[in-house]
């Protein structure tokens, strides 16, 4: 991708930006309440608002079952990607199904792999959290290792699963035609699309609707100003068929590191499997510009595993205004020296290696950062965002995610808005290993280590925040 900037001074509005999976939406889901009041005694000890789903489980030290405490957390944390025909590569619907899988599922969970929730629970609490607590995690553990019993259907109760948000359809834009995906196993694509509203218009939550939902792993959407439709055309006249290639953003193969394109680029929206509709805020009264006469450009990540994978045809339904009381900006965030002089060496073997930024966002006025966003490639190994407040050397950790994995990369919504007032820094933090075992697969065979650093392609590195922001 294409990272870019906060610069610097006390402009929040002007966005220098480009690619990224991440997303960010602030607004969201009801929170889940934990409803496990007669459960066993630990508490949920990271305090998130993750569905507890087996309310009325009794784990003391009677064996576990599938009906009375496993499937409502199956049900709850899995069923939403492993259903036939899901990204998931193998259904968890039944007791046969989940016992086949025993071994699998409890490898999945112990390592934190499953559910694909990266965010450190310690760090904050967000609004979508797909993630599992840690009763959960151990209840599911136990049952496995308890010898998975059936049990009694009769003791099943039904998991009390959060409701999307509220949302209007005032606006659907699908890819131009369906695509078959065609590099395995992944395959990143770009398309442009018309915005078909005539007047300045907000956006204010979106919902995306995947339609292959096998292979579609990632989208973001960005919008295209009208004084840059006919560069992004070109990347797309340039390459046969609908769309074109476009692994690290969407600049297409000879975008490189042109920083007057990438800074006139906004991110509007992404999404990855678990989270399909996000809502800026409860009253919608938070959006994000998109000015008339703009086109948007959507990035498609596809992990191909079939020989002979399906059309995708996925379309991006938007809830706008015609005004909102709050315009939102979702700022891509990142040393600017990384980017124009390179600055940003990760050796080939090593492991470990640093590189931090810190900037203020505005000097004048208090900024409200409702949702963060993190992008690297496939050596990231860990990433954070923290707000380092000026009067009190107070750190308030934004997000954190201990082990960064590429395919799984996304954007939080903060259940509370951290204010970042005059003086106050936001820093950046993300670490890489660049060892000869983390390497990705490129044209079958595994890449040699090499000296790595800023850049979009394959053999290059980011260290992108993306921070949601509106003033107070
Ligand atoms: C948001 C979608 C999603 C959710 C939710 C999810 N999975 Fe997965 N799962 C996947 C995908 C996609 C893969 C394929 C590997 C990958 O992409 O990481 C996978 C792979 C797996 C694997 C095999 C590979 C591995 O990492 O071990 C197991 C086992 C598994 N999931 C179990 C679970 C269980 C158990 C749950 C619920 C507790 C769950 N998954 C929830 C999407 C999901």
């Amino acid at each position: 991708m294409k990272g870019w900037r906060m610069f610097g001074k006390a402009t929040l509005g002007i966005a220098a930006t480009s690619l990224m999976l991440l997303v960010v939406g602030c607004g969201g889901n009801p929170d889940q309440n934990n409803n496990n009041g007669n459960t066993n005694t630990t508490t949920n000890s990271n305090g998130n608002t993750n569905t507890n789903s087996n309310g009325n489980t009794n784990t003391s030290s009677k064996a576990l079952t599938y009906h009375k405490d496993a499937r409502a957390i199956l049900e709850a944390k899995c069923q939403n990607c492993h259903t036939p025909g899901n990204i998931g590569p193998f259904p968890i619907t039944s007791f046969k199904e989940a016992s086949q899988f025993k071994s699998a599922i409890r490898d999945s969970i112990q390592a934190h792999r499953m559910p694909p929730w990266k965010p450190d629970d310690s760090c904050n609490e967000y609004k979508d959290s797909i993630g599992m607590t840690e009763q959960e995690r151990k209840i599911l553990i136990d049952w496995i290792d308890q010898g998975a019993a059936e049990g009694d259907p009769t003791s099943y109760k039904k998991p009390e699963i959060p409701k999307a948000p509220e949302f209007r359809n005032d606006v659907e834009v699908k890819l131009p035609e369906p695509y078959v995906p065609k590099q395995k196993p992944d395959d990143y694509r770009c398309f442009i699309i018309d915005w078909p509203k005539k007047t300045d218009t907000y956006v204010t939550g979106y919902r995306v609707v995947a339609d292959n939902k096998e292979t579609a792993h990632h989208l973001i959407a960005f919008v295209i100003p009208p004084s840059l439709v006919d560069t992004f055309q070109k990347y797309d006249d340039a390459e046969e068929g609908t769309g074109y290639t476009c692994y690290g953003g969407p600049t297409g193969k000879g975008g490189g590191n042109n920083i007057g394109t990438f800074t006139k680029l906004r991110w509007v929206g992404a999404w990855a499997p678990g989270i399909d509709t996000r809502q800026f805020s409860e009253d919608g009264s938070v959006g994000i510009k998109i000015p008339a006469g703009s086109k948007i450009v959507v990035q498609m990540h596809y992990n191909v595993t079939s020989n002979d994978p399906k059309p995708d045809q996925s379309s991006i339904q938007f809830q706008v205004a015609d005004k909102v009381e709050k315009e939102a900006t979702i700022q891509p965030f990142a040393d600017p020296s990384w980017v124009v002089g390179q600055t940003m060496p990760i050796p080939a073997g090593s492991v470990g290696t640093e590189h931090s930024f810190v900037t203020g966002l505005s000097s004048s006025r208090t900024v409200l950062l409702h949702g963060v966003g993190l992008h690297m490639h496939t050596r990231g190994l860990s990433a954070s965002v923290v707000v380092e407040r000026k009067e009190t050397d107070d750190k308030v950790c934004a997000i954190r995610i201990k082990k960064w994995d590429f395919n799984w990369q996304n954007s939080y919504s903060l259940k509370e808005p951290i204010e970042v007032r005059p003086g106050d820094k936001v820093r950046l933090t993300c670490t890489w290993d660049n060892s000869a075992e983390n390497q990705p697969m490129i044209g079958g065979t595994k890449a040699k280590p090499k000296d790595l650093n800023w850049g979009d392609g394959t053999h290059d590195e980011m260290c992108l925040g993306t921070l949601f922001l509106t003033y107070k």
